[in-house]
């Protein structure tokens, strides 16, 4: 088979999701690859009419492209946690997707909240564990509704879980200029498991002696996304650390409408370990946007570029990049309201060349 055809899953989901998808496929399809798509219809609106959320077939189905776009999925009429874990959750556990890739890039042009940021200032990775800590599901809830309740939501870690993501992160780092790698955790209070974290970082350093290895607790972390973002290049971080500091990366680097995420099984292809990755949008379905053209498609269209680039196709995700960031400078010189689908024609416009 044809190594540049991309079989691709496409779960547009609800709300802003399969507006933003949308703009995303129309990029994909001017690049001149050989792309196949099948769309999948689950999310919030796909509950209400069948009270499914993924059933087992259509995980095994999934399980047989090369990557999965998802837009996003989600509505105040679904109770909270159904989607979460029996869709988004499932999804991230079952093709063990241990990495979590989201980008903090400040693009030439685009406002923050940081007046004084340049964009070589705020560019970053944070690489967060994406199958264990907080989110692991382990726990319980005793009493409940009573004045004695009692709930425990425990955070796992396993060293064969941080391991792996740690050895990513170094890797990552090394594939960048700047080659720092920087422990985002609490170890001063969560003694246990910032203990495993910190030693193991401590000792894959040993065989990356390229790396700057750096330590900052997450309280810290916030305060340096804000004031002094420059000191962050690769962060590697547990799994609701990494969810909370990414939504403040987002807001420092323009905002949510251009976050791009990347849910990733980093394992080789053809090997055991392997299922397809996960690429979308860092937002939600934004219900109060929903339908009026009013969503902004870049984090999507930047979430198409990334999963090009983890299935080797570095030159066409860099066109995107590109085109993004061209247009990312135009919209702050000359700026007028575009709709979601004419940004998505403007950039698809320059994609094409
Ligand atoms: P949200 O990200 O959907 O919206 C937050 C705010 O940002 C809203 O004011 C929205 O209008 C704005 N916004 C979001 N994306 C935008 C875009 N591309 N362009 C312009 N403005 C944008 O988060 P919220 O409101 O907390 O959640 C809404 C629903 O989405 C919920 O049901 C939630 O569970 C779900 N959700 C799903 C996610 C996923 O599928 N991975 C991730 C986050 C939330
Ligand atoms: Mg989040």
């Amino acid at each position: 088979r044809d190594s540049h055809d991309i079989r691709l899953a496409v779960i547009p989901g609800d709300g802003i999701g399969s507006e933003v998808v949308a703009e995303g496929l129309k990029v994909l399809e001017v690049l001149g690859l050989k792309v196949e798509t099948t769309t999948y219809a689950l999310g919030a609106a796909h509950y209400h009419a069948t009270g499914e959320t993924l059933p087992d077939e259509t995980l095994a189905e999934l399980r047989g492209y090369d990557a999965i776009l998802l837009g996003a999925v989600g509505h105040p009429s679904v109770p909270p946690g159904v989607l979460e874990r029996e869709l988004l959750l499932k999804l991230r556990f079952e093709l063990d997707h241990y990495v979590n890739l989201r980008p903090v890039k400040l693009f030439p042009g685009v406002e923050t909240p940081l007046g004084k940021a340049r964009p070589e200032d705020i560019d970053m990775v944070v690489v967060r564990e994406g199958t264990e800590g907080p989110y692991a599901g382990a726990g319980g809830v005793m009493r409940r509704g009573t004045s004695q309740e009692i709930a425990t939501q425990e955070s796992l870690n396993t060293a064969f879980g941080v391991e792996r993501v740690v050895r990513y992160a170094f890797d990552k780092a090394m594939t960048r200029p700047r080659r720092k790698l920087t422990l985002v955790h609490k170890t001063n209070v969560l003694t246990y498991a910032g203990d495993l974290w910190a030693r193991i970082v401590e000792r894959v350093s040993a065989e990356y002696p390229e790396i700057t290895t750096d330590y900052c607790h997450v309280d810290a972390a916030s305060m340096f996304f804000v004031t002094d973002p420059q000191r962050f290049d690769v962060i590697v971080t547990d799994n609701l650390f990494g969810d909370i500091l990414t939504d403040l990366g987002a807001a420092v680097a323009g905002g949510i409408g251009l976050a791009a995420s990347g849910n990733v099984n980093p394992a080789a292809p053809g090997s055991a370990s392997w299922a397809p990755s996960m690429f979308e949008p860092v937002h939600g379905s934004a219900p109060d946007i929903a339908g009026q053209e009013k969503a902004d498609p870049t984090a999507a269209i930047l979430s198409v570029a990334m999963m090009l680039d983890h299935l080797g196709l570095a030159d066409e995700s860099a066109r995107i990049e590109q085109a993004v960031a061209v247009d990312l400078v135009e919209r702050q010189v000359d700026w007028v309201s575009r709709t979601t689908r004419e940004i998505g024609d403007d950039i698809t416009a320059r994609v094409a060349g």
